[in-house]
């Protein structure tokens, strides 16, 4: 075969191998929950989708390909659930003589840990296992060799990010940012066009590799149509708070703002409109069925989903390939601190907030979340600013510097909020504060935090 891949190719990220502490492998429960609870739906497609009869499996394997698998052992539950939905399938068939044998073919980028992920293949699997490295969005199979196509939250990642994101000249230079959550409509209009163009080349591969009567099953993270990337999805969040830590990093000295305008994260997070509409255009495929599952907020992932710590343990295994190439692996430690601290500030427990809102209350209700240090509303648009006992917090508690920290965290402060403030608005700050010429171990959070820090540092014994 030969090669028409350029030596301008476009680099691939993979999720972090191995299984240390910041591996894909040990930071993956959400997205194995997600497996589970697509699971009742996959099984559905099999039982009315999946056309067995018209296979002539005599002579060749049942080929079973899971797209962008990544290392395990998410791939492998999904994998066993599809091989025992087809199984019980071709029993209640009468098929079981034609039951030929399984071919599980996990597909990944060429440089994914296929290591990791062969070494811990189920040993009791009763199927055969093939790797096919390459990525999704060109061919990987010879024609009309595949069965069934599965993926499970990996169609979300792009080819590339958008060329125009970095271009100074288009409206959709993406600066400050790496990603278009809560983003310019020109830079999510960009991220969009991208995801068509990769559609488009994914849809025509798997047209051509798949069997006649074969099946396709997505499964990809989503938004519902018409709602922009905010905050209020883990993704959109996610990589907003990444953008905000690396440019704190710029103001720290860390990196230059250069390298961050240069960098975007190449994640669409569809709508079923994005999708219905590829399938359609492309024209390889015909749609039988789309479910939205429930909100990923919703599904019971356990208490982790609030832990700041495991979302950064999160980004840290599915986005440390991409950062470091970028930036370096110097930084990663360093970022995944800012991260930690900016992840604290946005975590308010909004739910609880909302469930204990005076009934009888009369005015409507919103949150705003994010660090106050920032902008958090758009320019006069705010008519009185109120914070009590709250603006006291330093974002970087290093002792000799607090004052200066100080001073930086309230110029930020004030400018934001001078944009956010309609003319004639006000403001009205209570905060705690000493007499000028007073030590701070006379005031009673100084004497409070002093004998905190004394305690921490009694000998453990
Ligand atoms: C979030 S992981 C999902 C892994 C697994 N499916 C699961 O549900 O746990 C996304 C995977 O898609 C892979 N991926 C992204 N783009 C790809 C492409 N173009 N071709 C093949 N794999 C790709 C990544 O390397 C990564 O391993």
């Amino acid at each position: 075969m030969s090669s028409n891949r350029s030596s301008m190719s476009p680099e691939f990220y993979t999720m972090n191998g191995g299984d240390g502490p910041y591996s894909y492998s040990n930071n993956s429960h959400a997205q194995r929950i997600l497996i589970e609870v697509a699971k009742p739906i996959i099984d559905e497609a099999i039982a009315h989708e999946l056309d067995l009869r018209n296979f002539s499996l005599s002579s060749n394997p049942f080929s079973i390909v899971d797209l962008g698998c990544s290392t395990g052992p998410n791939t492998f539950i999904a994998v066993k659930n599809i091989l025992d939905c087809i199984k019980q399938k071709h029993q209640s068939l009468g098929l079981t003589s034609q039951i030929s044998e399984f071919l599980i073919y996990f597909n990944d980028h060429t440089s994914n840990d296929f290591n990791t992920l062969f070494a811990s293949l189920p040993p009791d699997r009763q199927y055969f296992a093939a790797a096919a490295p390459g990525s999704f969005h060109g061919r990987l199979f010879p024609e009309s060799s595949v069965h069934f196509f599965h993926s499970s939250n990996a169609i979300h990642w792009l080819s590339k990010a958008p060329e125009e994101l970095v271009d100074r000249k288009s409206l959709a230079w993406n600066k400050g940012r790496v990603h278009y959550t809560n983003a310019a409509e020109e830079v999510c209009d960009a991220y969009a066009a991208q995801f068509r163009k990769d559609m488009e080349n994914f849809l025509d591969a798997r047209g051509k590799e798949i069997v006649v009567g074969g099946l396709m099953v997505l499964t990809v993270s989503a938004i519902p149509n018409g709602m922009c990337l905010s905050h209020q999805n883990p993704i959109g969040l996610m990589y907003d708070l990444l953008g905000a830590s690396l440019m704190d990093l710029v103001k720290k000295g860390v990196i230059n703002e250069e390298q961050v305008e240069s960098f975007n994260i190449p994640i669409y997070v569809v709508n079923p409109e994005n999708l219905r509409e590829a399938v359609e255009r492309n024209g390889s495929f015909r749609m039988v069925k789309m479910e939205m599952i429930e909100s990923i907020l919703k599904i019971n992932y356990g208490d982790e989903i609030t832990n700041v710590n495991w979302w950064t343990r999160k980004l840290r295994s599915g986005n440390e390939d991409i950062i470091t190439k970028h930036f370096g692996s110097g930084i990663m430690d360093q970022l995944c601190q800012q991260f930690t601290v900016n992840a604290l500030e946005t975590s308010n427990d909004f739910n609880a907030l909302f469930a204990s809102l005076p009934p009888n209350r009369q005015y409507f209700a919103a949150a705003a979340p994010g660090s106050f240090r920032r902008r958090l509303f758009p320019e006069s648009s705010v008519h009185f600013f109120h914070s009590s006992n709250a603006i006291h917090w330093l974002s970087k508690q290093v002792y000799d510097a607090y004052a200066a920290q100080f001073g930086k965290d309230m110029k930020n402060f004030l400018e934001a909020r001078a944009k956010e403030i309609v003319v004639g608005g006000m403001m009205v700050l209570i905060m705690n504060g000493i007499p000028f010429g007073m030590s701070h171990s006379q005031n009673p959070a100084g004497l409070m935090y002093d004998l905190q820090g004394k305690t921490l540092q009694l000998p453990i014994v």
